[in-house]
């Protein structure tokens, strides 16, 4: 089969962000409070990420989610609003200045109430909680080295049929940089492969922002 796809350009990356239909103040608010932050609020999902987000959520009916890497909380806003409305999101960060911008604006969003945030090291929250399916979707998005870790911990407590996420999975173009061998490059290599090669998910890589893998946990007997 041919290659097909468009390569990005600016004006249309800009086209595309438009054809949403997310318009949210407070989506938008907080990504200007973000904005102010200075370089690292590049660590934000784009908004079309955000968006893609809350429209799985919704898709699959999801009640239970787990955020991994909830920074200034613009990800997470998206994932609570694509829960149902008695739906609960639990959100791992180490970082308490970044993630009080984020608990403001998840009351002014009014969706504080679906967010239990836990600061402390997310393989720590994660091991603690009991080893039985119990999350609809997850989306990890924090440091790269420990995603494998991440994503045994979310699938033993992922219901059948759930999806993770996971972020960066390009890391802006380097996982096909030979020349690049820090840490984070290799762990993301290394997910890629083993997402790739997983017979108890399914998984698809879209070049969504700076990569987006979704998995899909099989049914128990499922076959392809
Ligand atoms: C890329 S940012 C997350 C961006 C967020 N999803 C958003 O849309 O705004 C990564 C976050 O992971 C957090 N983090 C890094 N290492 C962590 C760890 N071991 N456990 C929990 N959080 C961690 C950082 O504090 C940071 O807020």
């Amino acid at each position: 089969m041919p290659d097909k796809y468009t390569s990005m350009t600016p004006d249309l990356y800009h086209y595309l962000v438009a054809q949403r239909s997310e318009r949210d103040p407070v989506l938008a608010a907080l990504a200007t409070a973000t904005e102010d932050l200075g370089p690292v609020s590049l660590m934000q999902v784009a908004p079309e990420q955000g968006a893609f987000i809350t429209l799985l959520a919704r898709a699959i009916g999801a009640r239970s989610g787990v955020e991994v890497g909830t920074f200034t909380g613009y990800s997470a806003l998206c994932l609570a609003r694509g829960l149902a409305d008695d739906g609960r999101l639990l959100c791992c960060d180490v970082n308490e200045e970044w993630t009080a911008i984020a608990r403001r604006h998840w009351k002014q969003a009014g969706v504080a109430h679906k967010i239990d945030l836990r600061i402390a090291p997310a393989l720590e929250t994660l091991r603690a909680l009991p080893e039985t399916p119990q999350f609809d979707i997850a989306f990890i998005d924090a440091d790269k080295t420990n995603y494998q870790y991440y994503y045994e911990e979310v699938l033993t407590r992922l219901r059948p049929n759930g999806l993770i996420l996971f972020d960066n999975v390009l890391w802006m173009g380097e996982v096909l940089n030979d020349a690049t061998t820090d840490p984070s490059t290799r762990a993301l290599r290394e997910l890629n492969q083993v997402l790739a090669s997983d017979g108890r998910v399914e998984t698809v890589m879209l070049p969504v922002s700076d990569g987006l893998t979704i998995v899909r946990k099989r049914r128990p007997g499922e076959s392809d």
